[in-house]
């Protein structure tokens, strides 16, 4: 898939030593141009100039741009668009859980971090900066991250889809917003499973389909946004994916070895119609990420799998638009946070039920206009 074949020779990159041969360095200060490959050391220039034949061999379709490496595997664009969208949902889930980065109750010395998907790099990096212990290893298609990073971050090219191969083993897995990307969660947890240290933690945290409304009579025939969401599963789920995926973790924890297991059902209110200064600041926040998401989501998979044309789906997704700005509408989506523990001792191992709580969303009165 993708990549020449990797180099076996000796990796040392930034003074750090480099996890797996199999991967690629996304550092995108040195690989835009062969020239600036040919000042560094050999490994070095091997690696780089790999990454600068294919990784960045963009496709573009219907105005968007989407990854090269492992062409065709995430049906969600990577360009500045979807970026900022990304790093406005950053602080979406940071609001969420109140500033914190994370729930697992992982120490704040913590040694070996991993962030699958990590996207545009944002929660690797601010990880990084809030935990000078830790060295965090973000890994995605994309090559998306910035070039100025903390000296304990560093980003590398890599399909999750394929075996996890990484010389050390993690004390915390963190994931983040991956329901569109994964398309076989219990590999994925036998294969973070297997790459975390005994004691180790998994934490997942993700949006999920379907988006919810709190207004009994809205359904997928008399609400765009709904069907939306409803189509989104139907076109996600022809690809192997299950947008519904997220709200089903628990079993699959629990199968692939974890103890431990908690989940946090939050929810985030499309505007600002739900009491209380935090939601009403999510519900902007959320409101904005799904003008942008709508797109994001649709362009490819719509087109692609449903064979709509472009100018169908930005019909459709101009109705979704004007239904999301109602104000006699309530919609919300939820969003959970899971985490699990690798047992420390593996020959005896007890695993309870799942503890799992779910926050409440309140109507605000005050904002009831049409
Ligand atoms: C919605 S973004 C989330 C990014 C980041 N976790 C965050 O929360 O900001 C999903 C990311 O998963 C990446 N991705 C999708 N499929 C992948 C795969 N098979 N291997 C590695 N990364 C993948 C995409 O490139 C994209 O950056």
């Amino acid at each position: 898939m993708g990549l020449v074949a990797p180099s076996r020779r000796s990796t040392q990159m930034y003074g750090v030593p480099f996890p797996c041969e199999r991967h690629w360095l996304t550092s995108t200060c040195n690989h835009q141009s062969d020239e600036r490959d040919s000042a560094y050391s050999d490994h070095q220039t091997s690696y780089t100039m790999s990454v600068t034949s294919s990784v960045f061999n963009f496709r573009y379709e219907n105005g968007r741009r989407y990854h090269a490496y492992a062409e065709g595997m995430y049906p969600v664009p990577n360009d500045e668009v979807e970026a900022d969208r990304l790093e406005l949902q950053h602080h979406a889930f940071r609001l969420t859980l109140d500033g914190k980065l994370h729930r697992a109750p992982i120490p704040q010395d913590i040694h070996n971090v991993l962030d699958i998907g990590c996207g545009t790099g944002i929660w690797s990096i601010e990880f990084a900066d809030e935990h000078p212990s830790a060295r965090v290893l973000g890994t995605d298609l994309s090559p998306i991250q910035p070039c100025s990073v903390p000296p304990n971050c560093e980003f590398l090219i890599d399909d999750f889809e394929l075996d996890w191969i990484f010389h050390e083993e993690f004390d915390f897995i963190h994931t983040r917003a991956l329901v569109a990307a994964v398309k076989d969660w219990n590999r994925f947890f036998s294969q973070a499973f297997t790459n975390l240290k005994p004691g180790g933690y998994l934490e997942c945290q993700e949006l999920t389909f379907p988006i919810k409304c709190m207004d009994p009579s809205v359904t997928d025939e008399n609400s765009p946004l709904m069907k939306w969401s409803a189509l989104f599963v139907e076109a996600a789920g022809k690809l192997g994916i299950d947008g519904t995926g997220p709200r089903h973790l628990g079993p699959k924890l629990r199968s692939a070895g974890f103890v431990d297991i908690n989940a946090k059902t939050c929810k985030w209110p499309v505007g600002r119609w739900a009491k209380g200064d935090k939601f009403k600041l999510l519900g902007d926040l959320a409101y904005a990420d799904l003008m942008d998401w709508l797109p994001s989501s649709s362009l490819g998979l719509f087109t692609r799998v449903l064979k709509w044309t472009q100018h169908e789906v930005e019909v459709f997704l101009a109705e979704c638009r004007a239904e999301a700005k109602r104000k006699d509408r309530h919609y919300y989506a939820d969003v959970l946070f899971w985490y699990a523990r690798k047992p420390r001792n593996t020959t005896s191992v007890y695993s309870h039920e799942p503890v799992h709580d779910e926050e409440e969303l309140e109507l605000d009165d005050q904002n009831q206009t049409t």
